[in-house]
């Protein structure tokens, strides 16, 4: 057991520390950077009927709904097509109006998640086309695809998902670059630029996790608090729920993600200087909002933690912890902002003293309803 996690206490860190590799690997024989181009042999096949697409369903569950989620931001800006993302338990039951012009893409890192295997077979048998993003080589969700891409991740033991939602992230990256620039949404330029950006990625990410000692006196300092809420906008939305999830599977401290602009609706009325509110604060285009957003929290005597671009000067003096992340490109910022969450969600349950690797009533794949 000790020699599989390679020295890590448990696997869930293990996992985490592994990110630059799984990242690379899921990218491997994908990201040419050399001849310049992106490869996905699964969707060769299906090449028209990505041009063709009117929509995009995106069906998942769990931390795979949230990686559909970014791939949702990813798909309508780089590709132009419109994305719905589907909790897989309730789209099979809603009678939802699917027609064989319908993409349908599966995300699961287990590949045996009866959900999204029960909503994959209700789309095939409308005649949508259904493309599998799965970790699990020979999964159930993987053999009923008509097509798919793998993320490997290589085995994730640790319940929370965590490198193998950012292995998903990258293969939905490349996916919809891919598509994009085949559509022609997306310019020789940028999609040449995003190749870059996207390969660096390991780089930052590997420096992202030098964070872990800052983050460990992060969590030393809120461990013991019942409420954690989690904010972001645009591509970090996603990123936040990813976080707040974290937070609660493995620690049991109640936590809830929200679109930062949303506070205003509800949350903001749980502010007070008892509430932690993690922001994921980079530099992107909703950078200033968020700024705001911060203002409003801090008017409230709220406790901030911002994760922010390396160098930014502005949230620092606002912020009661500050978390730095390396610089990246608006769309890949998820695959680099997820990071310091994971390390809080585990420095917080190790020091409570949580089963990390194995939490109450989770389990790895929910192979029932
Ligand atoms: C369970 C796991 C989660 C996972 C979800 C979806 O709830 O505990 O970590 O995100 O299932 O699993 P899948 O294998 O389909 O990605």
């Amino acid at each position: 057991d000790s020699i599989e996690k390679g020295g890590y206490e448990h696997f869930m860190l293990k996992e985490i520390f592994e990110q630059p590799r799984s990242i690379l690997d899921s990218m491997r024989g994908r990201l040419e950077l050399v001849a310049g181009h992106l490869n996905m042999g699964g969707i060769r096949a299906y090449e028209r009927k990505f041009m063709n697409a009117d929509r995009i369903i995106i069906v998942a569950c769990g931390t795979s709904w949230h990686a559909g989620l970014v791939a949702e931001y990813l798909l309508e800006d780089l590709a132009r097509i419109p994305v719905e993302v589907e909790y897989a338990s309730e789209f099979r039951y809603r009678n939802p109006v699917i027609t064989e012009r319908d993409i349908v893409i599966a995300i699961s890192q287990s590949g045996e998640t009866a959900d999204t295997l029960a909503a994959i077979e209700l789309a095939k048998s409308k005649g949508a086309t259904i493309f599998g993003i799965c970790n699990v080589v020979g999964s159930s969700i993987a053999r009923a695809t008509d097509a798919g891409a793998y993320t490997h991740a290589g085995p994730e033991i640790g319940v929370a998902s965590t490198k193998a939602f950012t292995a998903q992230v990258t293969v939905l990256t490349i996916l919809a670059m891919i598509v994009g620039h085949k559509r022609g949404t997306l310019s020789d330029t940028r999609l040449q630029e995003l190749m870059v950006e996207l390969g660096s990625i390991p780089a930052k990410v590997e420096k992202a996790l030098l964070l872990n000692d800052e983050i460990e006196l992060i969590a030393e300092t809120f461990k013991d608090v019942p409420n954690f809420l989690y904010l972001g906008r645009g591509y970090n939305f996603p990123v936040a729920l990813e976080g707040a999830l974290k937070l609660k599977e493995i620690s049991y401290i109640h936590a809830e993600g929200y679109p930062a602009a949303e506070m205003k609706h509800g949350p903001i009325a749980l502010i007070d200087e008892n509430m932690p509110v993690v922001v994921i604060a980079t530099k992107d285009s909703s950078y200033e909002k968020v700024v705001s957003n911060i203002q409003e929290v801090k008017a409230r005597k709220g406790r901030i933690i911002a994760v922010v671009t390396e160098g930014d000067t502005v949230i620092p003096p606002m912020a009661e912890f500050v978390i730095e992340v390396p610089a990246t490109s608006e769309v890949l910022v998820p695959l680099v902002s997820v990071v310091p969450l994971q390390l809080l969600s585990y420095h917080i349950a190790v020091l409570r003293g949580c089963n990390v690797d194995q939490p109450r009533n989770l389990a790895k794949s929910v192979t029932v309803e």
